[in-house]
C-alpha cells in the first residue's frame, strides 16, 4: 500500500455541493451547467488550496515542522489558507510576498488585511521578479539556526502532495456522480500553478472516469501552461503509485482569457461576474474563477459543448479579492 494519499488531515466536514445552475444554462443556452462550491471548503473564507493544505499540512507534521513557509502574491488565497491551517494546526507560518507593479500597500485589503489578522509571524515582500523559492530557502535557514523546523510550500501548494487534494475531488465528484446517476463530460477549472487541474486528471484517471477536465489558464500561454500541468500530473500518478502511462492529450488548457496578464482584469471576466451573480446569487473573484467562468461562456457561445453535455464548473474560491477592485463592478462601470 502507498500511504501517502491516505495521510490527511481534514477541514472540511463532509463533501462540498453540487448545484444545478439552471437560470445560467437558460440564459446561455447552452449545455447543462453544474458547479462545484470549492468556495464553501473550510479554513479562512474556503477555496480550492484548503484541500491541497489537508494534505500538505499532514506531510509537514508528519515531519516534525513547527513553522509553515508559503509564497505568493500580495493577494494570494493561497497564502492565506496556509496561514489559517498553520493556526489550526497550532504552527507558526511565514509568507514571502512579491511586490506588485503600483508597489507593496502596507495597508492593502482582502487576503493582505487576512494575513494580518490571522497573525503571520513574519511577512517578507520582495521585488516582482524575485526569487520566491529562495527567498523561502532564507527563511528557512534563519529558523534552522534558532533550532526550528520549518516546512516549504511550493507556490500555490501546487507539488504531488498537495495535488493528490485534487485526486480526492475528482472521487468526491464520481461519488456524487454516481450517487445522482448524472455524470459529468466536462470539469472547467481555472488553471494557475497547475495542481488544481493536475490532481483532478489523476483522479479521474484512477476511477477509470470518462470525465475530461478543461483548465482555463490565468497566466501563461496555451503550450507552458499544459506542459507544467503534465508534468504534475505525472509526478503525482508516480507518487501515488497510479499505473498507466499520461498522454499530453490528456491536458487540455484554453489561453484565450488570459487577457493582458495575471490578475489584470477584462471586460470578459466583469461581464462573468456579473453574469453570474445576477442569474444565481453565486459570488465568483476577479483572478481566477471570473477568468475561468469568461472561457467557459467563451467556450459555450463558439458551440464547442453540445445541449446534451453536462458540464461542472469547479468554483475555486477567491472571494476576498472581490473586495479590492470594487471600481470593477460598481453600477457596472470599468
Ligand atoms: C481562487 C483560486 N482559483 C484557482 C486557482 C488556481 O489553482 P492552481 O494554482 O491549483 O492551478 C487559485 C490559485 O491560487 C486560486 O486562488
Amino acid at each position: 500500500m502507498n500511504p501517502i494519499r491516505y495521510e490527511r488531515r481534514h477541514y472540511t466536514t463532509g463533501p462540498t455541493a453540487i448545484e444545478r445552475l439552471d437560470r445560467l444554462s437558460e440564459v446561455l443556452g447552452g449545455p447543462t451547467i453544474s458547479i462545484k462550491r470549492d468556495d464553501l471548503l473550510g479554513l479562512t473564507a474556503g477555496g480550492n488550496k484548503t484541500r491541497k493544505l489537508e494534505y500538505l499540512a499532514a506531510d509537514a507534521i508528519k515531519q516534525g515542522a513547527d513553522t509553515l513557509i508559503t509564497c505568493g502574491a500580495v493577494q494570494s488565497n493561497h497564502c492565506r489558507l496556509t496561514l489559517s491551517a498553520a493556526v489550526r494546526e497550532g504552527l507558526a507560518c511565514q509568507l514571502v510576498l512579491t511586490e506588485p507593479e503600483t508597489g507593496y500597500n502596507p495597508q492593502a485589503g482582502g487576503n493582505h488585511l487576512l494575513f494580518h489578522l490571522l497573525g503571520a509571524e513574519k511577512i517578507e515582500v520582495i521585488a516582482s521578479d524575485g526569487d520566491m523559492l529562495a527567498a523561502m530557502e532564507e527563511l528557512a535557514q534563519a529558523l534552522k539556526k534558532e533550532g526550528r523546523k520549518p516546512y516549504l510550500i511550493p507556490v500555490g501548494g501546487s507539488n504531488e502532495v498537495g495535488s493528490i487534494g485534487y485526486m480526492a475531488c475528482a472521487e468526491e465528484i464520481e461519488q456524487q456522480a454516481w450517487e445522482t446517476g448524472t455524470p459529468f463530460d466536462y470539469v472547467v477549472t481555472a488553471t494557475g500553478s497547475g495542481g488544481t487541474q493536475a490532481g483532478l486528471i489523476a483522479g479521474f484517471m484512477a476511477r477509470q472516469s470518462n470525465t475530461k477536465v478543461i483548465g482555463v489558464n490565468v497566466s501563461r500561454d496555451r503550450a507552458s501552461q499544459e506542459a507544467k500541468v503534465l508534468e504534475l500530473v505525472q509526478s503525482t500518478a508516480e507518487a501515488v503509485g497510479l499505473r498507466g502511462e499520461i498522454l499530453p492529450a490528456a491536458v487540455r488548457c484554453e489561453d484565450k482569457n488570459v487577457g493582458p496578464g495575471y490578475a489584470i482584469p477584462t471586460e470578459e471576466m466583469v461581464e462573468a461576474v456579473q453574469l453570474v451573480a445576477r442569474t444565481e446569487g453565486i459570488l465568483l473573484d476577479p483572478v481566477y474563477t471570473g477568468k475561468a467562468m469568461a472561457g467557459l461562456i467563451g467556450m459555450i457561445r463558439e458551440g464547442q459543448f453540445t445541449k446534451e453535455d453536462h458540464v461542472l464548473f469547479l468554483h475555486t474560491g477567491g472571494s476576498p479579492a472581490l473586495y479590492t477592485a470594487p471600481q470593477l463592478f460598481l453600477s457596472g462601470e470599468k
